[in-house]
């Protein structure tokens, strides 16, 4: 039939009650100088031994509740299933900001059914702050209750946008040389380091748009569910949906503008 196994709100409790045990799981344990373990495409791109035993417990309480379920995560990959229901696990979002005792990194967990994320929940710990998704119900800062709205109305030259650099080895002189186009053509720039938080902080009008290339499902996935349900528009460059490719995020006047301005500096250009 055509009837999931349970409700999508069921899919989204149990997506919060994971994400706050692994968030909490990390408070406990985060030590007070955590150690790379393991560097991935570039120096930048770091892992601690915490990132693993984050997406450890997460696809062990899937499994423990949904072992049908697929789980594709960032540490270890994908699990297949046999079901129509995928969970897309960032263990931890923003490892250089838990590296580093800075306070912006998040459990990031959405819930796919037939291809389609249907719910979201990032965990920003330091923050205290679990904002969660369902599509076609809102997004909500579960922590107060509050519904989520980006901001729209807002120019482009009085916008302040969040982004992030890729780690991918070769894509940083180009993301610089973009980013001297963008700053002096709006408010400012905020580097926070966890693209989930970013696309929460847009959901929550803390800042008014997001761009960023060379993310990955499992950045994304929560947090863009998020910012969409809180009214923004998200995608790629040139129609295309947001991507590994290209992300933006923003009210859709803005996501026009940002669009035009990003769209012509290249920046699928490696250099
Ligand atoms: C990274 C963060 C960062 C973004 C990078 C991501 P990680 O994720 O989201 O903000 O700029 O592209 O890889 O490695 O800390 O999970
Ligand atoms: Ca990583
Ligand atoms: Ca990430
Ligand atoms: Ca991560």
């Amino acid at each position: 039939s055509n009837q999931l196994d349970v409700p999508r709100s069921e899919l989204l409790d149990l997506a919060v009650r994971i994400a706050k045990e692994a968030g909490d799981m990390l408070v406990a344990k985060r030590p007070r100088r955590p150690e790379i373990v393991e560097t991935k495409s570039s120096p930048t791109d770091v892992v601690t031994a915490l990132d693993h035993a984050s997406e450890e417990l997460i696809r062990g309480r899937i499994r423990e509740a949904r072992p049908a379920d697929a789980i594709l995560g960032e540490e270890d990959g994908l699990s297949d299933g046999a079901g129509r229901v995928r969970w897309i696990v960032d263990p931890i979002d923003g490892t250089v900001n838990f590296l580093y005792g800075l306070p912006e990194w998040a459990v990031s967990i959405a819930v796919e059914v037939d291809g389609e994320v249907v719910a979201g929940v990032v965990n920003v710990l330091p923050r205290k702050e679990v904002f969660a998704a369902e599509k076609g119900a809102g997004a909500y800062l579960l922590t107060t209750g509050e519904r989520l709205h980006c901001t729209t109305g807002v120019p482009l030259e009085e916008a302040l946008i969040a982004t992030g650099f890729g780690y991918a080895r070769g894509r940083r002189k180009v993301q610089a040389e973009v980013l001297a186009h963008v700053v002096p053509r709006v408010r400012d720039i905020r580097r926070v380091g966890s693209a989930a938080a970013d696309l929460c902080a847009l959901a929550a009008g803390r800042v008014d748009g997001y761009y960023e290339r060379g993310l990955n499902l499992w950045d994304y996935a929560a947090g863009a569910l998020i910012a969409a349900e809180a009214g923004a528009r998200v995608g790629g460059l040139h129609g295309n949906p947001i991507g590994p490719e290209f992300a933006i995020a923003a009210a859709p006047e803005l996501f026009e503008q940002l669009h035009d301005l990003l769209a012509p500096l290249d920046p699928a250009r490696d250099a």
